[in-house]
């Protein structure tokens, strides 16, 4: 019997590994800031750049690539999940072609926003630019797989969008610039307006897919709780509680667009309450806990035992969440963490974020990880 039955498992496996690579998703296209930036800064002259240690040291190969983070960002984890290549190139990156380019880009410029006035602040490349590198982009597709394949990439890949947080935190909440001009709910709809046009803009080049990502917990950024003066090292109410309406916001956009815009799909993909779970429960992020969780009472006991033979560092789960690991952890960002900046963590697996503004590769992952199979959902 078990002759007649491998093959047949081995045949069913075979199956399920093409039918993977016939998913409908062609490629993952990002667009925004640091969140989803692959080293597009590193080819234009700002200070908010990340290619040098310690950045990068969990990265493959152990390389600063640009991305803010010691490894991995968001969009390489779904790329990987959607059995697209690991790693999301920078557009701009010389390396890479549009061979390369056809399964995955990033348009991604660290330190941008939604309002042209926050690319300004250090020089980076504004949204509207992203998008005529993304014009320039689909010129070079159709050069290179023909009109008709081309299309197809175009229409069936993910576009993930990940834009907000430096409006807040690095312009609105401070520079006295949009503050002068806007209350903070006015500054909101200026920018879900932004968003919508943007939506607009893409879906006419031929978008059809997107995913529009949630704020974090702003409030909850080292460098945020490193202001809060009244109450040290806790959440910024304020700046949570701006984030959470922007959330209400863009996603009453995004249920708009869906319902008007032919053949569009827009998920809302809200990371907001993903983020704050690690922030709030993080020893829950123990590789057992989730083993746990689903396993009979015979099986807990033996997990129980492997347990307490192979207790390392990460089954413990997070253990730092007000601090990033970089340097003192509440100040240090780009050039300020760097090779000689002292106090950088050992481990960044224990730590929510990684420098004081941005989430560990770890945390990055369980995001990734959780947004996943709603993704797959919606889009395949
Ligand atoms: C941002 O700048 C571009 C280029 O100057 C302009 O076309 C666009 O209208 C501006 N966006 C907003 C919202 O002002």
């Amino acid at each position: 019997m078990a002759f007649i039955i491998f093959p047949c498992i081995f045949f069913i496996q075979i199956l399920a590994t093409c039918s993977l690579s016939e998913a409908k998703v062609s490629a993952v296209i990002a667009f925004g800031d640091s969140f989803v930036d692959s080293g597009n800064n590193n080819y234009i002259p700002t200070l908010a750049k990340s290619n040098f240690e310690p950045y990068g040291r969990d990265f493959p190969g152990g390389t600063p690539t640009g991305r803010f983070c010691d490894g991995r960002l968001q969009p390489d984890f779904i790329s990987e999940g959607f059995g697209l290549k690991p790693i999301i190139p920078a557009y701009l990156d010389p390396t890479f072609s549009i061979s390369d380019f056809a399964t995955g880009v990033s348009f991604g410029s660290a330190s941008t926003g939604y309002d042209n006035a926050t690319a300004d602040l250090l020089k980076v490349i504004p949204l509207w630019k992203e998008v005529e590198y993304y014009k320039e982009y689909q010129t070079k597709l159709r050069a290179y797989l023909g009109d008709r394949m081309a299309n197809r990439v175009i229409s069936d890949a993910l576009y993930l969008i990940n834009l907000g947080t430096n409006d807040f935190i690095l312009n609105y909440f401070s520079v006295p610039l949009r503050k002068l001009e806007f209350t903070v709910q006015q500054y909101e709809d200026f920018l879900v307006g932004i968003a919508e046009n943007f939506v607009k803009q893409i879906y006419s080049l031929g978008a059809r897919k997107l995913s529009m990502i949630s704020l974090l917990p702003l409030g909850c950024f080292p460098v945020e709780r490193a202001m809060n003066i009244g109450n040290p090292l806790n959440c910024l109410e304020e700046r949570n509680k701006a984030a959470l309406e922007f959330n209400g916001k863009l996603k009453a956009m995004v249920a708009k667009l869906n319902k008007y815009l032919p053949g569009l799909k827009v998920f809302f993909a809200d990371a907001y309450e993903l983020l704050l779970q690690l922030i709030t429960r993080p020893s829950e992020y123990g590789k057992y806990y989730s083993y746990l969780k689903f396993m009979s009472v015979q099986h807990i006991f033996d997990v129980l035992l492997s347990i307490t033979v192979t207790i390392d560092d990460r089954v413990t789960g997070f253990e730092v969440v007000e601090k990033g690991c970089c340097g003192t952890g509440l100040v240090e960002t780009a050039v300020l963490c760097n090779r000689h900046t002292p106090f950088t963590c050992p481990d960044a697996n224990k730590y929510v974020f990684w420098d004081s503004i941005h989430p560990s590769q770890r945390a990055n992952k369980i995001v990734a990880d959780e947004l996943l199979p709603r993704l797959r959902q919606v889009f395949l």
